[in-house]
């Protein structure tokens, strides 16, 4: 656990800091927000000794930052910044096996460990000897995201981690990162200005304001009752929206019956107007409409219209707010839902969308942001 105690900061005349008393979970994301100037850097910056306090101390695991030189503390904290992102001179292999090689670190080691982080953020060996200009913004930050884990730290820090990358990557990316956190559970805290991601990442959110935390708890308690007029304006109108970031694709997707080509539709599926196609190893091809079709005639390949699943599917760990922005950008009510290898494993419909979007019950949170 990350604990603040009374914690003052200010940079010549100006109050960053003032007063700052809270606990953030051991294992899950803490999420700061809060509008420009309103502390959250400087938050974030504590914790590693990057700035120290004029007045108050931070404790991690009861034990005072301040007793630690900033350089070992740096050691067992992850860092992910917005815009000091790679060292431009090294690969991304170089640039993820930085703190690895402070370590020193056998150099069997440190393979392992980069294979791991490669697959673990998605990027084939083909990246390993790219430099960051070579990579896409999304790309850049998932190679950030590994640098930060590399020694496999407790802490991890990330500051504004995904502020540059254009909306639609950014979802991406906070999907893979629920994802990656549900399998790496570090104490992780995580600054932004955008409510959207906030609701989506936090376990815990910490909403600030002229250098003090206004409201923390968990989202769905703050989207439910706001702590006065500042929260409810910051949270906006559409709270009902929101709530769509909390739950991920698994929670609510319905079974699919694939067909294949060669084969008979599946009867399970023969009274809908369409079904989905798969390659025998279970990835998306198409779908083929069945109207007019004799059930046992197996399918052709003529039938199939291909579809590009990147562009139509979501995944399972993706949150309900992605699939709506989905199926409104491509005008279709009904998407399939890949598991992490790209087979295909459900479907999901606007109308359960809409359902859970109206219902107020208590429903599992999406994978990545468990609730305690
Ligand atoms: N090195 C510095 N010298 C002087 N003032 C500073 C310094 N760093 C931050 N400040 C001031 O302290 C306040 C808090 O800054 P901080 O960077 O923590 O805000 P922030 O919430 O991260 O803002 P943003 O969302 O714009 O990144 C701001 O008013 C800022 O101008
Ligand atoms: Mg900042």
């Amino acid at each position: 656990m990350i604990r603040f105690e009374g914690i003052h900061k200010s940079y010549d005349e100006k109050q960053a800091l003032a007063g700052v008393d809270i606990e953030l979970p051991t294992g899950k994301i803490s999420v700061i927000i809060g509008p420009s100037g309103c502390g959250k850097s400087t938050f974030l910056k504590l914790i590693n000794r990057m700035i120290d306090p004029d007045d108050g101390q931070i404790l991690i695991d009861g034990s005072p930052v301040l007793s630690r030189s900033p350089h070992q503390l740096r050691l067992g904290i992850g860092y992910v910044i917005q815009e000091i992102g790679l060292f431009p001179h090294f690969t991304v292999e170089e640039n993820i096996l930085i703190v690895p090689r402070l370590l020193k670190w056998p150099d069997r080691k440190k393979a392992e460990r980069l294979g791991e982080l490669m697959k673990l953020i998605g990027l084939s060996d083909g990246y390993r000897g790219k430099y960051p200009h070579e990579l896409s913004g999304g790309e850049a930050q998932r190679v950030g995201v590994a640098r930060a884990l590399a020694a496999d730290p407790e802490i991890l820090l990330m500051d504004e981690p995904f502020g540059a990358v254009d909306p639609l990557n950014r979802s991406v990316l906070q999907d893979e990162f629920a994802a990656i956190q549900s399998k790496v559970q570090k104490t992780v805290v995580f600054v932004t200005h955008d409510i959207d991601e906030a609701v989506r990442l936090a376990d815990h959110l910490v909403i600030m304001r002229d250098g003090k935390v206004v409201q923390a708890g968990a989202p769905e308690e703050i989207l439910q009752k706001p702590a006065g007029r500042f929260v409810r304006d910051f949270i906006g109108a559409d709270r009902a929206i929101k709530r769509l970031s909390l739950f991920s694709l698994r929670d609510i997707m319905q079974p699919v019956y694939p067909a294949r080509v060669g084969e008979p539709v599946p009867p399970e599926a023969r009274d809908k107007a369409y079904v989905w196609v798969v390659s025998r190893e279970g990835y998306l091809n198409g779908w083929a409409e069945l109207e007019g079709r004799k059930p046992a005639e197996e399918l052709g390949a003529e039938e199939v219209t291909r579809v590009t699943a990147a562009e139509l599917a979501v995944f399972e760990t993706s949150s309900l707010r992605t699939a709506l922005s989905r199926m409104m950008g491509q005008g279709i009510r009904n998407l399939p839902v890949l598991n992490r290898e790209w087979q295909l494993v459900g479907q999901v419909n606007l109308r359960d969308i809409e359902q859970l979007a109206g219902s107020e019950g208590d429903l599992p949170r999406a994978e990545g942001v468990s609730a305690q």
